[in-house]
């Protein structure tokens, strides 16, 4: 997600008496401070940038934040940066949203010292993680901004400090799960669901594009496993709650903790001992540091075994994940829909689940209540004139936030066309809402339909291929100021359906490659070209 929908807030008004720079500078400050919860903040207007004084970061698509570059590239690109901008190169996607801001007001807020949670950057990881910690010890010894005064260190927050309830993960509201429905017909190897989850009751309303935010529980078996690994009793008390209870929804048990290795360190001695000091620094000295979860790092230093609170102040949160919502609030009134795929693999014979995926893909029964919030889209949306034509590229779940926008433009009867881009496996079991959008295309809300199967032949097909297939046509439909969308896979796919677009430039707009590259930079520009990756 690149731009906002919502114009910024002006938060120095243009009469105060301050001049440009120090005008963006505030500006940049106190958007910083109010942190996320003022919806349409941004750290600087756009194309304000302060001469004097550290430099916040912004939201341009600067190289040295570029998410398919390795995080040591990214370091190294930004070394003579001012620090919000080293700090946002650390981050390892373009405003995802799951930390609950953009990069760039994640970064300028640490940097303020108004956020101390540095754990928050999903995507990043540990990677991250470690890079944010190494950064912040350093502006904080070269005296950086003083930290903004704290009330009380764990003293609870009061609600109206929380955020706008149901609007941000600080403050989650419970929703009712309605029920789950399988994608996928037999013979394929994914498991999708389609969830449906009702919002009657919550102050939850929301607009196609937007995203839900939902707080998982680990899965029963693994917590059962972890704390008969340790060694300890299910049910005890540690603060308000049993140590079962916090490991199933407190605590992260995914990848281990540095503090985790830390700990087992203290508990050991030797070889094992100089292994979790390497583990907890980030090295890598059995070759094993990526799959190693927190029931992984017991195993592996089965001599330490903490006493169980020890383990849990040594544990992550559990963290809240986002899900694009595929429904449309004119269609599909006091309820929220979402296309899920459950995350399931085998490390040395032991299944591995992702967590939120799975809790609603297995195990949160029907009629349960869910914590949720919702995630407002940034610069990711239709148009408002509906006469625009707007072209969709969304294999896999990447159809979600499709599906509500073909639902949206049915709705509202909107004139403009409609193109979408689907691709997925394999035609007899991954084409999801088969049936959904057939009869759009019957009813003529669905201009054109794309279909790419990657596993049906010899040779895998691509959405980014059918698109250069329909190259003049898609060209046609561009100049015509068509919008176009992408969502789904981040690692792989969006950079490939970028790179179709300079493509689709090229050979049939006649621009020379660096034209072609900067047709794209200014479809983002303009907003006509909106991603939502993952
Ligand atoms: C804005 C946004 C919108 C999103 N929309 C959707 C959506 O519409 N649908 C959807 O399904 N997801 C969506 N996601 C992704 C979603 O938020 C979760 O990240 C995803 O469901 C996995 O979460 P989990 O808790 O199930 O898995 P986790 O417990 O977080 O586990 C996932 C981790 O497991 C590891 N892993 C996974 N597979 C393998 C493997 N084969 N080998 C080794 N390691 C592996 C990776 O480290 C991966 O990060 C979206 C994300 C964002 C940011
Ligand atoms: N990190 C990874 O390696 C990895 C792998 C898969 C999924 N995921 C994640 O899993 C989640 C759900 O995935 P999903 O169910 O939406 O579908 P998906 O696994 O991303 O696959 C959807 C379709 O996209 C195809 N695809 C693969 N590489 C592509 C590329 N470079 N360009 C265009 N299409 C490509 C797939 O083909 P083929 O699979 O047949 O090549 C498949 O047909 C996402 O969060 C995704 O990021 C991650």
């Amino acid at each position: 997600m690149t731009q906002h929908v919502s114009p910024p807030l002006v938060l120095i008004p243009e009469t105060a008496p301050f001049n440009e720079d120090q005008r963006a500078w505030l500006s940049g400050y106190f958007a910083a401070l109010l942190g996320p919860a003022v919806a349409g903040a941004t750290a600087l207007a756009p194309g304000e940038a302060p001469a004097t004084g550290p430099k916040l970061a912004d939201n341009d698509d600067a190289p040295w934040h570029d998410p398919s570059v390795p995080i040591g590239e990214r370091m190294e690109m930004a070394k003579d940066r001012p620090e919000p901008q080293k700090l946002m190169a650390a981050m390892a996607q373009q405003d995802c949203g799951q930390c609950g801001y953009n990069c760039a007001d994640y970064a300028n807020a640490i940097f303020l010292k108004n956020e101390a949670r540095l754990n928050l950057c999903q995507p990043g990881g540990k990677e991250t993680l470690r890079m944010l910690k190494k950064l912040d010890e350093e502006f904080g010894a070269a005296g950086g901004v003083p930290a903004a005064p704290k009330a009380e260190d764990d003293a609870p927050k009061a609600a109206a400090d929380l955020g706008p309830l149901g609007y941000c993960r600080e403050n989650p509201v419970e929703a009712l799960f309605l029920s789950r429905r399988r994608l996928n017909d037999p013979g394929g190897e994914k498991e999708t669901w389609h969830i449906e989850i009702g919002l009657d009751g919550t102050p939850i309303q929301y607009e196609v594009g937007d995203s839900l935010g939902l707080f998982p529980a680990n899965a029963p078996a693994l917590v059962d496993a972890v704390i008969a690994e340790l060694g300890a009793r299910p049910e005890r008390v540690i603060g308000d709650r049993t140590l079962r209870e916090h490991l199933l929804i407190n605590y992260a048990l995914g990848a281990a903790p540095d503090n985790l290795y830390q700990l087992l360190s203290l508990l050991t001695s030797g070889l094992a001992r100089k292994k979790a000091q390497a583990l907890a620094s980030g090295e890598d000295p059995d070759g094993d540091a990526a799959y190693l979860d927190v029931l992984g790092a017991l195993h592996k230093f089965p001599g330490a075994r903490p006493d169980a609170e020890v383990f849990l102040e040594a544990l992550d949160e559990l963290q809240p994940r986002l899900y694009s919502i595929s429904s449309s609030p004119k269609m599909d009134v006091g309820r929220v829909s979402l296309t899920v795929d459950a995350v399931r693999y085998n490390h040395r014979s032991r299944l591995r689940l992702g967590v939120a995926s799975t809790h609603l893909g297995e195990r949160l029964p029907e009629q349960t209540k869910v914590k949720v919030y919702l995630q407002k889209a940034h610069g990711f949306g239709l148009p408002a004139d509906l006469s625009k034509d707007v072209i969709m590229c969304g294999p896999g779940t990447g159809i979600a936030p499709f599906r509500a926008f073909l639902r949206e433009r049915a709705a509202t009867q909107a004139p403009g066309r409609n193109w979408l881009f689907y691709g997925h496996q394999r035609q007899a079991s991954d084409f999801f809402y088969k049936d959904e959008l057939n009869q759009l295309k019957d009813d003529k809300v669905l201009t054109r339909l794309s279909l790419a199967w990657s596993r049906d032949g010899k040779e895998k097909t691509y959405v980014q291929d059918r698109m250069r297939e329909n190259g003049a046509e898609l060209w046609k439909w561009l100049e015509g100021g068509a919008h176009f969308y992408v969502c789904g896979d981040a690692k792989r796919m969006a950079k490939d359906v970028e790179r179709a677009i300079i493509d689709v430039a090229a050979q049939f707009g006649g621009k020379s490659p660096e034209d072609a590259v900067a047709y794209l930079a200014a479809l983002k520009k303009a907003g006509r070209y909106q991603a939502d990756v993952y």
